[in-house]
């Protein structure tokens, strides 16, 4: 028997054109029940804007939306009622408490008054719940932007940035908080950031976009194997034997003591060992060099430091 991935966001060739220029260009994105999908790309890339088209808060100019398998343009209200957002920044009444805002919400989706009790419970904020908003702090402001996208037991829950602007405490505190939902609570989460340190952790699938287009969509592993390998050989005379290579038709540097060669796989490296071996070298050391993840996500985004 074969079971039938269960989709819960699939977009096709969804584009957005603004002035003339696609700022989301058909990207197609897939994400199944369960999933952490990180969402990331440099600031500027389109993330916000095809997380709007996601929510129908803003229409796309080609390409369609489907949500739990079904296409936003006809099921609108049915399918955003699954679904929990907080997009940029929280809005929020400073005045009012956190129980109040909260249950200002909870009118709109008619939801149990218990529930109220339930998210600040999970987001931690239950000591501060009788306190005007306006003397949080960011992070708990954060929190109950995210009190308020799970108050309607969402299926998904997408949140834009949660951590921008956090310390690394606040940044650790949402990143527990959002690894604990799907297994507590059979959540399907969309987190976008522009740091893939911030998602990499708790990702089960990424999606990169630069400039509008989706440059890569898979596993956090597979990515992880798509780090190109580096071979060192620490030898006795890099100096000459660095020419020998590059005859070889090896991509090589050298340095004073050892040579790399890239994107080596086992062939090419026993070749080379061979090679500098019947040349009379002596190799000391044979050692892989993986590119970081976060080296590999600048290369696709096209190599902008975004902090
Ligand atoms: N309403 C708008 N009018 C004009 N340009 C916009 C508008 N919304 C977004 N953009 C442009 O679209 C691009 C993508 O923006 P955005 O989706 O906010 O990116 P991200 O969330 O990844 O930082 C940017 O170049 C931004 O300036
Ligand atoms: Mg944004």
């Amino acid at each position: 028997m074969t079971t039938i991935a269960d989709s819960i966001v699939q977009t096709e060739a969804l584009t957005k054109s603004i002035s003339g220029k696609a700022v989301v260009n058909e990207v197609n994105i897939k994400i199944e029940r369960g999933d952490i999908y990180g969402f990331l790309g440099p600031n500027g890339a389109g993330k916000t804007t095809t997380i709007r088209l996601l929510l129908g808060l803003t229409k796309p100019t080609s390409g369609t939306v489907r949500l739990f398998d079904r296409d936003i343009r006809n099921h609108r209200l049915d399918v955003l009622r699954k679904v929990g957002s907080l997009v940029e920044y929280p809005s929020y009444y400073g005045h009012l408490t956190a129980v109040e805002n909260l249950e200002a919400v909870r009118r709109l989706l008619d939801v149990p008054k218990e529930r109220i009790d339930d998210v600040l419970a999970i987001v931690r904020l239950t000591k501060d719940a009788g306190r005007q908003v306006k003397g949080y702090s960011l992070g708990m402001k954060q929190r109950l932007g995210i009190a308020t996208a799970l108050l309607g037991n969402p299926e998904l829950l997408i949140l834009d940035e949660p951590t921008n602007g956090l310390d690394p405490a606040g940044i650790q505190e949402i990143r527990e908080l959002i690894i604990s939902l799907p297994r507590t609570k059979g959540v399907t989460i969309l987190i976008s950031s522009h740091l893939l340190s911030e998602v990499e952790q708790m990702a089960t699938r990424v999606g990169i976009i630069a400039k509008g287009s989706m440059v890569y969509q898979n596993s956090i592993s597979h990515l992880r194997e798509q780090a190109i390998s580096r071979i060192r050989f620490t030898v006795n005379d890099p100096a000459s034997a660095y020419p020998l290579l590059r005859s070889s038709g090896y991509e090589a540097e050298w340095d004073d003591r050892s040579l790399t060669i890239g994107r080596a796989d086992n062939a090419s490296t026993a070749e080379a060992v061979a090679l500098l071996v019947k040349h009379h070298y002596d190799v000391y050391r044979v050692e892989e060099q993986t590119a970081s993840l976060e080296s590999l996500f600048l290369e696709m985004t096209g190599g902008e430091r975004s902090l």
